[in-house]
């Protein structure tokens, strides 16, 4: 089975859930403590043997563009003044990986942000990291690598799944799931926010998957689903419907980065073992919580 080494990251979303923050910045460049979202996402990216990404923007997102890129007059800055790791770090971060760009001209959902990708992509099966979702995971079990594993052992598209509250799952997509092995799932069914009747399971695809090049064939006969928006489950529905694809339970913790709620869930657990300012935080954490 072919080896998975292209990634899309679509991050063209209006972000209307953290507004107005996300007036004039991205979401996906949110802060959690000191790098923004899309920094965790790359990176989980690259772990997971990723060579080449995709980010799919629109008007008011330059700002991703300019984070991934050299910034000549602050690295000579940083130089004079002696801050030499400080200058490796940001150097680093314009080679993470081979990043391209590509606009979503409209607002068309999910599945039209995949499409976008389909030059990009060509003839091979390729991980897509939803902008907004940040996995946090130990070193070795990277989301992404998980899901990339189980594509390579079963042959088939893989989705990135979790258990969500009965309240969650409306908001989510459901899935019909049976076991496999340990946290890996054969996945018969799906659909995007169901109605209570409509629950398949719990379980949801949250954040992550990897697919074949066939879905971009399905995605172009995809008519508007749910908000009006063509929607990628849709999609991969058809795709299940087909011939079937696996469902991965990932090790790590996924953030919404889309919601406040998220966005201060994720500065939190990250800001508590940050290797900088961990020990001053919890300390912090404490003194609040006697108060609360
Ligand atoms: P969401 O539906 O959570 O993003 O899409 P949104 O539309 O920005 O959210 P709200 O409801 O307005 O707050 C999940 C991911 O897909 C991207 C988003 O950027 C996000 O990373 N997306 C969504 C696109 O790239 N294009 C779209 O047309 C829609």
């Amino acid at each position: 089975m072919a080896k998975v080494t292209k990634a899309v990251i679509p991050a063209a979303g209006l972000g209307t859930r953290v507004l107005p923050a996300t007036k004039s910045i991205p979401k996906e460049m949110l802060p959690i403590v000191d790098r923004p979202a899309i920094h965790y996402i790359v990176e989980e990216a690259v772990r997971s043997g990723i060579t080449d990404i995709l980010i799919i923007t629109s008007r008011n997102k330059v700002n991703v563009e300019d984070y991934f890129d050299r910034a000549p007059e602050l690295e000579e800055r940083l130089l004079a003044a002696g801050k030499r790791e400080v200058y490796d770090e940001i150097v680093s971060i314009a080679h993470m990986a081979n990043i391209q760009y590509v606009r979503q001209k409209e607002t068309k959902g999910l599945g039209h942000a995949v499409l976008c990708a389909k030059s990009f992509v060509g003839n091979e099966p390729f991980a897509v990291l939803y902008g907004d979702d940040v996995i946090i995971s130990p070193p070795d079990k990277p989301a992404t690598g998980e899901l990339c594993a189980a594509y390579e052992k079963y042959g088939k598209g893989v989705v990135g799944i979790k258990e969500v509250s009965p309240q969650a799952i409306l908001k989510y997509s459901s899935l019909s799931v049976t076991p496999l092995e340990d946290r890996i799932f054969a996945v018969h069914d799906m659909i995007e926010k169901p109605a209570p009747d409509q629950v398949l399971s719990l379980y949801s695809i949250l954040g992550r998957c990897v697919l074949p090049p066939e879905i971009f064939d399905i995605l172009e006969q995809t008519p508007p689903g749910a908000g009006g928006e063509i929607q990628l489950t849709d999609a991969m529905k058809t795709l299940t419907r087909c011939g079937g694809m696996t469902g991965v339970d990932y090790t790590g913790t996924r953030y919404d980065m889309g919601n406040k709620l998220g966005v201060m869930q994720a500065a939190v657990e990250v800001a508590l073992n940050h290797p900088e300012i961990g020990n001053d935080f919890r300390e912090y954490l404490k003194n609040i919580a006697k108060t609360l």
